[in-house]
C-alpha cells in the first residue's frame, strides 16, 4: 500500500506543486486536506503555466482523481472560476473531482471580515492573503459556519445564512441565497463523503498523494503564531482534514527551498535586507502567486527546518530552487539561535522570543555554474553538493529530491 504526503516545511511557497507534479504522475488520488484559495500552487507543464488555488494540482494527470477533503475551506465562486479556466485548457472534471460535503464554505462576508480584521489590527496585522480563510475557519470552529452539504438543503441554507449574518451583525442580501443555489447546481455532482472514498481506495491499494498547502511554520498550532494561517498544515492535519487514521500515511516528504522566504508579517530570523536578498528575489521570481506580493527573502534556516522535520515526522526531504543560488560568492546556513549568552535548544514558540534571536551561521562557498540542466547529483558543482549535504546533516533527514528549475524534468532524484 502506498500513500505519500508532500508537505511544505517552512512558511509556504516551497515549490510543493512542482514536487507533487514530479511524483504525482502515478497517483490514483491527489488530495488537498487543509487551507483554501489562499494557496497558489504553480506548475509549468508542456510550455503552459498553471496556477492552482483550490483544485489539487493532480488534475493535470488524466488518470488521477482529485479530492478536496473536509479540512479545506472552499470559496465556491473562486472554485468555479478556477474550474472554468482549467476546462478551457482542456482539463476534465467529471468523475475526477471529489469534494467532501463537510468542507467549509468561504463566503463574501468572510473576505470582508478578513479585510476589516487586518485593517483593525493596524501595525499588528498578520498580512493575510485576504481570501477570507481565517474568518471562515473561525466560523466553522464557532459552529456558525456553512458547509458544502448545506448547499443541498435550500431551507436549511437560508436559515443558517440568516443566523450567520446576524451573528456578525450584518444584513443578508437575499441574492446570495439564489447565487449559492445556482452554484449548487454546478457543484452537486462533485459532492461526496471523501473519507469513505479514501478509505476504500487505500484498501484497494491505490496510490494516494496528500498535497499540503502553506507550510509548517504557518501551522495554526505549531507555527509562528499569531503570524500563521488558520489551519493545521503539518502532517497531523492530514488525518483530521481527511477523516483517515495516522497509519494510513505511509511516507512523509518535506519540501524546503534552498533559501528561506516568507510573505506577510511576523519574525523571520535569517531575513536579508540587502542586495543579496534582492538578487535572490528577482532570480527566484519570489512574488506571491495568489497576491503578487514580493516575498521576504532569507538564508536557509536549518534550526527551524530541523524543528519542522520533527513535528511532521519527515521520512525524507526535497530541496527546491537550488539553481536560484548560482552566482552568489558566499552562502550562509543558520545552524542555531542565540539570545544573549543563551543558545536555544528548541524553536521559540513566542514571537517576542523569535524576534529577539540572533542566528548563528555556517558560511559556505557558492558556485557559478548554471544548474538548470543538471539531472544527476554528481553533475552538480562540488560547492552545491556540499551545500546540500550540510542541509541534510542539519535537518537529519535523507535528501530524496533536488529541484533545479520549474519544469518537471529539471529534477534530480537521489537513490538511497
Ligand atoms: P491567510 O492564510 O490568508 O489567513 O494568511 C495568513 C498568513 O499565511 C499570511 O502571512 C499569508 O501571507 C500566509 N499564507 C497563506 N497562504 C500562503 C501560501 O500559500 N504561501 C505562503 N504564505 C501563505
Amino acid at each position: 500500500m502506498s500513500t505519500l504526503a508532500v508537505l511544505g516545511c517552512m512558511w509556504g511557497d516551497e515549490a510543493k506543486a512542482k514536487v507533487v507534479d514530479y511524483l504525482g504522475g502515478l497517483a490514483d488520488y491527489v488530495v488537498r486536506f487543509q487551507g483554501g484559495s489562499n494557496a497558489g500552487h504553480t506548475i509549468h507543464h508542456a510550455g503552459q503555466k498553471y496556477v492552482f488555488h483550490s483544485v489539487p494540482s493532480g488534475i493535470l494527470y488524466p488518470n488521477s482523481k482529485c479530492v478536496i477533503a473536509a479540512g479545506v475551506v472552499i470559496d465556491p465562486v473562486s472554485l468555479l472560476n478556477e474550474m472554468d479556466a482549467l476546462t478551457k485548457l482542456g482539463i476534465q472534471f467529471e468523475g475526477r473531482l471529489f469534494i467532501d460535503e463537510r468542507a467549509g464554505l468561504v463566503l463574501p462576508l468572510h473576505q470582508e471580515l478578513d479585510s476589516s480584521a487586518e485593517a483593525g489590527l493596524g501595525a499588528n496585522k498578520i498580512g493575510t492573503t485576504q481570501r477570507g480563510i481565517g474568518p471562515a475557519y473561525a466560523d466553522h470552529t464557532a459552529r456558525v459556519g456553512l458547509r458544502m452539504a448545506d448547499l443541498l438543503y435550500p431551507d436549511w441554507l437560508s436559515s443558517r445564512l440568516e443566523a450567520l449574518y446576524k451573528h456578525h451583525k450584518r444584513e443578508l442580501d437575499p441574492a446570495l441565497v439564489q447565487k449559492l443555489l445556482q452554484i449548487k447546481t454546478r457543484l452537486e455532482p462533485f459532492i461526496c463523503k471523501a473519507d469513505n472514498l479514501l478509505q476504500e481506495a487505500y484498501l484497494e491499494d491505490k496510490y494516494i498523494l496528500f498535497e499540503g498547502a502553506q507550510g509548517s511554520l504557518l501551522d495554526v498550532s505549531f507555527g509562528t503564531y499569531p503570524y500563521v494561517t488558520s489551519s493545521n498544515t503539518i502532517s497531523g492535519g492530514i488525518c483530521t482534514g481527511c477523516g483517515i487514521p495516522p497509519r494510513m500515511i505511509n511516507k512523509i516528504l518535506g519540501v524546503y527551498k534552498a533559501y528561506s522566504t516568507r510573505v506577510g508579517e511576523g519574525p523571520f530570523p535569517t531575513e536579508l535586507f540587502d542586495a543579496t536578498g534582492d538578487r535572490i528575489r528577482i532570480q527566484g521570481n519570489e512574488f506571491g502567486s495568489t497576491t503578487g506580493r514580493p516575498r521576504r527573502i532569507g538564508w536557509f534556516d536549518a534550526f527551524a527546518a530541523a524543528y519542522t522535520a520533527r513535528i511532521n515526522g519527515l521520512d525524507s526531504i526535497a530541496v527546491t530552487l537550488l539553481d536560484v543560488l548560482s552566482g552568489l560568492p558566499e552562502l550562509k546556513i543558520c545552524t542555531g539561535y542565540w539570545i544573549g549568552e543563551r543558545k536555544l535548544t528548541a524553536f521559540p514558540s513566542h514571537p517576542m522570543e523569535l524576534q529577539a534571536v540572533v542566528p548563528e551561521y555556517l558560511s559556505l562557498p557558492g558556485w557559478d555554474a548554471d544548474l538548470s540542466d543538471c539531472r544527476k547529483l554528481n553533475k552538480l558543482p562540488k560547492a552545491a553538493r556540499d551545500y546540500l549535504e550540510v542541509i541534510q546533516d542539519l535537518v537529519e533527514r535523507p535528501l530524496e529530491l533536488v529541484s533545479v528549475g520549474p519544469d518537471r524534468s529539471q529534477t534530480i532524484a537521489i537513490k538511497s
